[in-house]
């Protein structure tokens, strides 16, 4: 699903965000990407999404390598990618129902179906009172629920979502872990970026990748994170 073969990643300013970064992530899989704040893990999303590219190295996903100004390419992937964005990214001004539909654009689904997976999405992550409010009056937590709706509604294999947990409080930042959760199915994968490790002590079937100043230091796979860090 994603495989990347020594990956580095230098930011235009000379910035070594990522170095030597190998990657092997199957169908199914949930990975957690912890590290604390500047290490990477945002930067290794965005090369997983084609945000950015690998400076060396090559990177594979979901069949297929991203190539810079290949926007066809980058497209047919992105299609088939469910991103939840650190800061959202919601259209202010328009409804969470709106922004679930805006998320389904140029997927080429019917109109009539677009508004069925809406309504669903939105049901599924418990904001179904909130269609139609606009974004900008929702909680935080509310809007991040609106970001995975629309996430989930473009029916990805793959879901990335980066620090989805913020600043919650310890109950609704499991809440939020538990809904994301509940989309992995047998093709469908996610990979969570988290700083907050104690959320994730008790996960048991999880893969746990640990970066740290751009580098992966531990990637290990079906053990509970507090295992693995001891
Ligand atoms: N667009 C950019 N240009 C230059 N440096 C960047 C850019 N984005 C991130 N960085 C730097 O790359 C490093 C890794 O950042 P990031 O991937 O955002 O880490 P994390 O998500 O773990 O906090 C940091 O030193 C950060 O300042
Ligand atoms: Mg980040």
């Amino acid at each position: 699903m994603i495989k990347a073969n020594d990956v580095s990643l230098i930011y235009q300013d000379g910035t070594k965000a990522l170095r030597n970064v190998n990657l092997d992530i199957k169908p199914g899989e949930l990975v957690y990407i912890t590290g604390p704040s500047g290490s990477g893990k945002t930067s290794l999303l965005k090369l997983i999404m084609g945000m950015e590219y690998p400076t060396t190295g090559n990177i594979r996903v979901l069949g297929n390598s991203f190539k810079k100004n290949n926007t066809g390419k980058i497209r047919k992937i992105r299609k088939r990618i469910g991103p939840v964005f650190q800061e959202f990214k919601l259209i202010e001004g328009r409804t969470a129902f709106e922004n679930v539909m805006i998320g389904m654009r140029f997927l080429g689904i019917k109109p009539k179906q677009m508004k069925q997976r809406a309504h669903e999405s939105l049901e599924k992550v418990g904001l179904g009172h909130k269609k139609l409010s606009k974004v900008e009056n929702l909680s935080w937590g509310e809007s991040q629920r609106v970001a995975i709706a629309r996430a989930v509604a473009r029916k990805p294999a793959l879901i990335l979502a980066d620090e989805p947990t913020g600043n919650l409080d310890y109950d609704n930042a499991i809440n939020i872990l538990q809904l994301l959760k509940s989309f992995i199915e047998k093709d469908t994968s996610i990979i969570i970026t988290t700083h907050a490790t104690h959320l994730i002590k008790d996960e048991q079937n999880a893969t746990f990748i640990q970066v740290n100043k751009g580098e992966i230091t531990v990637d290990r796979r079906g053990k509970s994170y507090e295992k693995l860090s001891v």
